[in-house]
């Protein structure tokens, strides 16, 4: 059952329940996990977590999961995007279906153009492995330290800095108090007009509003998201008309392979912490002293 479906439901049943399988569309507020008495695991086929209250989750010692198996098809999707905006393939399509047959629908080359990762794990990590194929040059930019090494790959310390120098921004972050609106007018307007911002992430990362109006001002090439402030996205969402802008209703991890593997990994990780160890992939590990097991 889905809350979106039957909030008063799904209440009762989370009145009795010990575990619950969900995913990123299901809004598990702090109210709501204080009121589930009985519930000891949270397992979340998703590897996003800004639709748990964490801190709620902690306080109630209730275990949280996520499945982070999808890293291949988001940098698969992240690579897709970046495809289509610097080769105008929308446009292409569009002319071709339209009776404008021209092979002078000139585009750029990925190659030698800077790409800033902003997040550089799991799945910035792959993306940078495939913009190096692409003969890329790649930088990323991160708050934390303790990252491994990607050959080829420049960590940027200077935020403002590689933005200005940036051919392509994907965004790879979690979203959370530190990170929402992380992209806004002010780091819009230090992007070079030619470039290109690809959110893959959470839309919350981006002032949506700003975006709109970098685009329709011409003061960025364009922008590709899988991902909006509001999902599904209201009736009249103004970046759904805008020509600078390609968006797709969040397919990052929708391939067959890597939806059947975080469904698996889903139904493991809550199976373990309801049997009594965490789970393979615990972000709230109530078995573990509460001030390490935040993110
Ligand atoms: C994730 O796993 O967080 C993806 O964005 C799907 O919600």
């Amino acid at each position: 059952m889905s809350p979106r479906d039957d909030r008063a439901g799904f209440e009762l049943a989370l009145a009795v329940a010990e575990g619950l399988l969900v995913d990123s569309r299901t809004l598990l507020d702090g109210d709501l996990l204080r009121r589930a008495s009985n519930l000891r695991a949270v397992s979340t086929v998703s590897v996003g977590l800004d639709h748990i209250d964490l801190e709620a989750a902690r306080e109630r010692r209730i275990a949280v999961t996520t499945t982070p198996v999808l890293s291949d098809a988001v940098a698969d999707l992240v690579l897709a995007l970046m495809i289509m905006l610097t080769r105008r393939l929308p446009e292409a399509a569009r002319a071709a279906t339209s009776g404008r047959w021209s092979q002078a629908l000139l585009g750029n080359d990925l190659g030698g153009k800077v790409l800033l990762l902003v997040g550089f794990g799991r799945i910035g990590q792959e993306v940078a492995r495939r913009s190096l194929a692409c003969k890329m040059r790649v930088g990323y930019w991160d708050r934390r330290d303790d990252l491994p090494l990607v050959e080829g790959v420049e960590r940027e310390l200077d935020f403002e800095g590689a933005l200005r120098a940036a051919d392509f921004v994907s965004l790879h972050v979690d979203l959370n108090a530190s990170t929402a609106h992380l992209i806004g007018s002010k780091e819009l307007a230090l992007m070079k007009p030619t470039a290109f911002l690809v959110n893959t992430a959470r839309g919350g990362v981006v002032d949506q509003e700003a975006l709109r109006r970098a685009l329709a001002e011409g003061r960025l090439a364009g922008a590709a998201l899988d991902v909006l402030e509001q999902e599904p996205p209201l009736a009249g969402e103004p970046l759904l008309s805008e020509p600078r802008a390609i968006v797709v209703p969040h397919i990052g991890s929708a391939t067959v392979e890597t939806r059947a593997a975080m469904l698996e990994l889903g139904i493991d990780n809550l199976l373990g912490c309801l049997h009594g160890d965490s789970g393979r992939y615990a972000v709230v590990d109530p078995r573990r002293p509460v001030s390490s097991d935040l993110p």
